[in-house]
């Protein structure tokens, strides 16, 4: 009877955990776009995130900043890997505010991005955790660890989201967004072929979108690969010890075993 109900309440807690209609957030509608980063052996697309640079500094640098990266993590392993010369010659393409001088200066490789542009667009450094989705932070997390954890679809799907409707209110123009699920003072600003890739990805609307998302993941979670790897490592590690104090228990209490079945 007691197992039955652990195994009832076992089964409810997963179902939960991996019901879509839990949607955390404002309630629109996400896209459940794929990632290269979900699962437990997800990794970064390198290339993506180069894709995703190129997009943020292209279009969303002008409005949103991203305050809590610096630049020279872009030439880091398991991020967009700029080879060192490029992110320096990257990183002179920003002013930022130097409060030791007092002024604007160049900002090089230490430097973080600059923050937000225009009034009213958030910093997007860690955006994609803060708008998680579907897949979290609910549940037992077997389902963030399988689908991410819905940021990133979030945040293409807002991109890609808007329904052409406007309106004035309180004499600031608003655009209706599916994902926001409702009225939102950003405008759209993707489009197919604003941007050329190098590397020859036709940039549609929604590839473009899926790109800076999966960046802004990058910025957001700069050490993913890393933690998916020392946490498979560990699960590793406690797996063998397991089996070795399994076979030392054994051992130790060999004697003992023996001696009372002598007796
Ligand atoms: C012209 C300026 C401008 C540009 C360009 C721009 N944004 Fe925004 N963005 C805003 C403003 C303003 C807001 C705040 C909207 C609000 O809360 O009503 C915003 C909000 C957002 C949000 C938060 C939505 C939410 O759930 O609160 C995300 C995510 C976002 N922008 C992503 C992007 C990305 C990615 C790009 C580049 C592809 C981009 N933006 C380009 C002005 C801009």
């Amino acid at each position: 009877m007691m197992f039955k109900k652990i195994a009832i309440s076992a089964l409810a807690a997963l179902t939960i955990a991996s019901s879509p209609a839990l949607a955390a957030g404002s309630g629109g509608h996400v896209t459940d776009y794929d990632f290269s980063f979900e699962g437990p052996f997800g990794t970064y697309d390198r290339n993506q995130l180069q894709r995703g640079l190129q997009v943020f500094t292209e279009v969303c640098a002008a409005c949103h900043g991203l305050e809590h990266v610096a630049f020279r993590t872009l030439a880091d392993p398991n991020g967009p890997e700029l080879p060192e010369d490029q992110m320096r010659a990257y990183a002179e393409q920003f002013e930022i505010w130097d409060p030791a001088i007092m002024d604007y200066r160049t900002a090089a490789s230490p430097d973080h991005y600059p923050g937000s542009q225009f009034t009213g667009a958030p910093d997007l450094s860690l955006m994609a955790k803060a708008r998680v989705g579907f897949s979290g932070p609910y549940g037992l997390g077997i389902n963030q660890l399988i689908n991410g954890i819905g940021g990133p679809e979030y945040i293409a799907s807002f991109l890609t989201g808007f329904t052409g409707e406007e309106d004035v209110q309180a004499g600031t123009l608003f655009y209706e967004n599916e994902a926001f699920g409702g009225w939102v003072s950003m405008a759209p600003v993707l489009f197919d072929d604003m941007v050329e890739f190098a590397d020859g990805t036709p940039a549609t609307e929604e590839q473009v979108a899926k790109d800076v998302a999966a960046f802004l993941m990058w910025t957001a979670e700069p050490k993913l690969v890393e933690r998916k790897r020392a946490g498979f490592i560990g699960v590793l590690f406690l797996s063998v010890l397991t089996v070795l104090l399994y076979l030392a228990n054994k051992q130790l209490w060999a004697p003992i075993k023996r001696r009372a079945k002598e007796s």
